[in-house]
């Protein structure tokens, strides 16, 4: 198949290009570059051995995507272009809801012109809320707590009036849990702008040097060891996820909301545990107060993922940690 990737260039829509390509997919890349490189396009070549579209453009440009759609005969979008910064979208809502809102209307009006009705949504397991009941299922209430959280459920609930309204839409929402680590080779990765607020690029830049300690945000949760529990899924897994909603959508219409996740929680401490094991380094750490909206634990049910895409992560936590080191040692190289 033909695919638009749109936030193709990001941390997982260039995973998910490799895995695609990799699968037989031509895929075509379309970013606005607000968090990514163009860099990353000629990684993901060298990885693959061959050549990868790249547009530069917003998906908020309706005529761009449509004339994108049409020039690359595409037959499929996933659709992974916004922003995702949880705190910053409690700070600017509106620029959440016009670039990760907007933008999917965008999208979906473009695809609409060119008769294009197959998506994967990149959506998040943020538009739970805070649990009450773990391991999370896809029926578990939505409610989600900040505006980043929001927009994603709003683009949820669009696409699935959508396909109501129009049965040739097939459409799956992929609710990620918390995608770590990187390729194996180390050549792409996460590269968050300016200070990180997720744990993992936290830890290797404190690994490197680059920051004295970590902070953990509260040791007296109700855990086993008083620390934040996730789903932590190699973000190779999650690529994966992706060429499997694309099969299934090869076969099934309508709407379909599924987790990707390992089933499995983390502490923070046997993150870094883990971490100093597998890379034989230090992670200097003290604890913090409690962040604000933090909940204490929370894994999902991959149980939908299972039956309906064939899917199960494969790769554990020691991969998760040895790839985002490989991948923070280049770019530390890089700069
Ligand atoms: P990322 O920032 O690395 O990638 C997003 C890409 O979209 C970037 O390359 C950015 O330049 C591009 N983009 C943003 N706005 C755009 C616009 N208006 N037009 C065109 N391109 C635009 O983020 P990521 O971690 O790869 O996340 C991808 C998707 O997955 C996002 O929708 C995010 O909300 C969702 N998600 C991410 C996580 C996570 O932990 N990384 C968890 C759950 C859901
Ligand atoms: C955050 C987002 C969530 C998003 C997810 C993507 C919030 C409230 N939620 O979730 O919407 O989908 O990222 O991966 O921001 N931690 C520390 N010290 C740090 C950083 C984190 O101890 O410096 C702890 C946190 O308290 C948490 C765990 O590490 O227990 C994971 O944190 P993080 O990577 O930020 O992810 P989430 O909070 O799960």
């Amino acid at each position: 198949m033909n695919v638009l990737l749109t936030g193709g260039t990001g941390y997982i829509g260039s995973h998910t290009a490799l895995v695609l390509s990799q699968f037989g997919h031509q895929v075509t890349l379309f970013d606005n570059l607000s968090n990514s490189k163009k860099s990353v396009v000629a990684r993901i070549e060298n990885i693959i051995g061959r050549s990868c579209s790249f547009v530069e453009g917003d998906v908020c440009d309706t005529a761009l995507l449509t004339a994108t759609l049409a020039e690359y005969s595409i037959d499929a979008v996933v659709h992974f272009a916004g922003l995702k910064a949880v705190g910053e979208s409690s700070e600017n809502p509106i620029d959440y809801y016009f670039n990760n809102v907007q933008g999917s209307i965008s999208l979906i009006k473009a695809m609409e012109t060119q008769g294009i009705r197959t998506m994967v949504f990149s959506s998040s397991a943020t538009v739970y809320g805070s649990p009450q009941q773990l391991p999370l299922k896809e029926e578990h209430p939505t409610d989600p707590a900040n505006p980043y959280g929001r927009s994603k459920l709003h683009i949820e609930e669009m696409l699935n009036d959508l396909a109501q309204s129009n049965q040739d839409w097939r459409v799956v929402c992929l609710r990620y849990f918390n995608p770590v680590g990187a390729h194996d080779s180390g050549l792409i990765g996460e590269q968050p702008q300016g200070t990180p607020n997720n744990l993992m690029p936290l830890i290797t830049q404190v690994a490197v040097g680059q920051r004295s300690e970590l902070r953990v945000f509260g040791n007296d949760y109700p855990t086993g060891d008083g620390t934040g529990v996730r789903d932590y899924i190699h973000v190779m897994d999650l690529a994966d996820g992706h060429a499997a909603a694309l099969e299934f959508l090869k076969e099934s219409s309508g709407w379909h909301a599924i987790n990707l996740g390992t089933g499995f929680g983390h502490s923070v401490l046997e993150v870094i545990q883990a971490f100093k094991t597998v890379n034989g380094c230090e992670v200097p750490y003290r604890f913090a107060p409690r962040r604000i909206g933090d909940v204490p634990e929370y894994y999902a049910d991959p149980g939908k993922a299972g039956k309906l895409l064939n899917w199960s992560a494969k790769r554990g936590l020691d991969d998760m940690c040895i790839s985002a080191l490989k991948y923070q040692n280049l770019v530390e190289k890089a700069s």
